[in-house]
């Protein structure tokens, strides 16, 4: 386990070792010196700042990428007056890459007044060959890139790029590796992402994931439980369980096994309150996770469930792999199977060759399900993937007036579902300070809704009974029961 490596340990006059993670810990140690010597010059450490700027897996990464600093002896710093800031990028929708470019515009100022400034950028955008080649030309002062395969390589990296006055890149198209046992900072010691699996197989006609986060590899069921026992004895009580498409997890694996299997293992592992996960695919959604949900008391009463659409038609262009039909069926069944549960799902407005007769498909499903919560995005074409080619692309003033009438609609419904649980009594996780008012605390519910409540900053990380009072829209006001 990486918490009994100890960097003492390790002689730098000796060659890296070849094999993972011991070669990470290698240069992790090489790193160290080098933040000595800064320590020694300047009478303080180095700070650093990771900016997360993507999804749940995003956040994760970034969590490796902190933890190996602080092994290395990084302080963190608040914002990105820094003298190390790392941006771990998303590329999912186009607005995405624009906001890099713009934090980089600031930074390079910044970095004339700071001459220890050193720049990284990592994540799914780097995975884009023309984003890479307009930063080696526009951007210059950058001093690393890396991707999504090779996050695991950052000490290395690092160390490289410290010796280096030049660009330093490493971007790997693919892998079939998975190195565990690195190290990792979590950012609530009371719950913690867990990744099941990465990258995914089903290339969806608008989504750029498969392409920067490559082909679906599972990770084995044993190393899964050795981490959460350990996070359990760690104190951590809730544990999300991480993948592009969790439901087809384990078919990979030398000895496959389901999802839902996987969900039986993890209720077993003693301290462990509650599980999430995110995100399932509707096609691979089967009848074994809805009992194995419906007879756990461990697993939330959360479903995220992504429609993307409500036509057929577009369903089919999407290469979802399911109908309208198939999705209400499923939807229903899972409410009437688990009546508590809270449903979500995210939807894509404006996809090439979407009519008003297909739109109104959408708002049709919306008012079937009844969602809990919707996230919706605007189609963002996206270089490389199949529907950005595709002609009968949708003019943006149209797709702006459907937008804001499914927000409209989306957000009506998710009020009242909110409300239906006025004046019960439910179990949160209480989770933080009440930003704007700190005699509350925030708790969240089983069904992911939240509930600020008076209470005493010693709760955080506890699991309580709150009384819900008031709904107030999408979260509640509360008491302790
Ligand atoms: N344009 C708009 N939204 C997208 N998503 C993925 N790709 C695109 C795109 N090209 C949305 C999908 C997905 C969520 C994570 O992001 O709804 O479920
Ligand atoms: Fe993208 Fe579809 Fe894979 Fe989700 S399932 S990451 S939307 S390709």
């Amino acid at each position: 386990m990486y918490q009994e490596m100890n960097l003492d340990n390790i002689n730098l006059n000796l060659e890296p070792p070849i094999e993972e993670p011991a070669r990470q810990y290698y240069f992790m140690a090489k790193c160290r010196e080098w933040v000595w010597d800064f320590e020694q010059k300047n009478g303080r450490s180095p700070k650093a700042c990771v900016v997360n700027m993507g999804c749940q897996m995003n956040a994760k990464d970034s969590e490796k990428l902190t933890g190996i600093l602080s092994q290395i002896g990084y302080e963190k710093a608040p914002d990105e007056h820094a003298d190390f800031v790392i941006y771990n990028t998303c590329t999912v929708r186009e607005n995405a890459n624009l906001k890099v470019y713009g934090h980089l515009g600031l930074l390079k100022h910044e970095k004339k007044t700071n001459p220890h400034m050193r720049i990284a950028l990592c994540g799914c955008m780097m995975q884009e060959p023309e984003v890479v080649e307009k930063l080696k030309k526009s951007y210059p002062f950058v001093n690393l890139i890396f991707g999504t395969h090779n996050i695991y390589k950052f000490a290395e990296l690092l160390a490289n790029s410290l010796e280096s006055e030049r660009m330093v890149i490493d971007i790997w198209k693919d892998t079939d590796r998975i190195v565990e046992e690195l190290p990792t900072e979590r950012k609530y010691p009371f719950k913690s992402g867990v990744n099941i699996m990465f990258g995914c197989n089903n290339f969806c006609s608008y989504c750029i994931v498969p392409y920067v986060r490559g082909r679906e590899r599972s990770r084995r069921p044993e190393d899964i439980i050795r981490e959460v026992r350990q996070l359990a004895s760690d104190g951590v009580s809730e544990i999300m369980l991480l993948g592009q498409n969790v439901n087809s997890y384990g078919k990979t694996l030398e000895h496959p096994m389901t999802f839902a299997q996987l969900l039986k293992e993890m209720e077993k592992i003693e301290g462990i309150r509650r599980i999430r996960f995110m995100t399932s695919h509707p096609k691979d959604l089967s009848d074994e996770l809805i009992r194995v949900m419906k007879e756990s008391n461990k697993i939330c009463r959360h479903l995220h469930l992504p429609l993307q659409s409500g036509s057929t038609n577009i369903l089919k262009a999407m290469n979802r792999k399911y109908t309208k039909e198939q999705y209400l069926d499923l939807a229903g069944k899972i409410r009437q199977e688990i009546p508590d549960i809270s449903l979500t799902t995210d939807i894509i407005v404006g996809f090439p060759g979407e009519t008003e007769a297909d739109f109104e498909e959408t708002l049709d499903v919306v008012r079937k399900v009844r969602y809990d919560n919707a996230y919706t995005f605007i189609y963002s074409k996206r270089t490389g993937t199949p529907a950005a080619s595709m002609e009968n692309q949708v003019p943006e003033a149209e797709v702006k007036v459907h937008f804001d009438r499914l927000l409209k609609e989306v957000q009506t419904i998710a009020r009242e579902q909110a409300a239906r649980f006025s004046g019960t009594v439910q179990e949160v996780l209480v989770e933080e300070r009440n930003e704007h008012d700190s005699r509350l605390l925030t708790g969240r519910m089983s069904n992911n809704l939240l509930v600020h409540f008076p209470g005493d900053p010693s709760l955080i990380g506890k699991l309580l009974l709150v009384k819900l009072e008031e709904c107030k829209g999408f979260y509640y006001m509360g008491t302790i029961s």
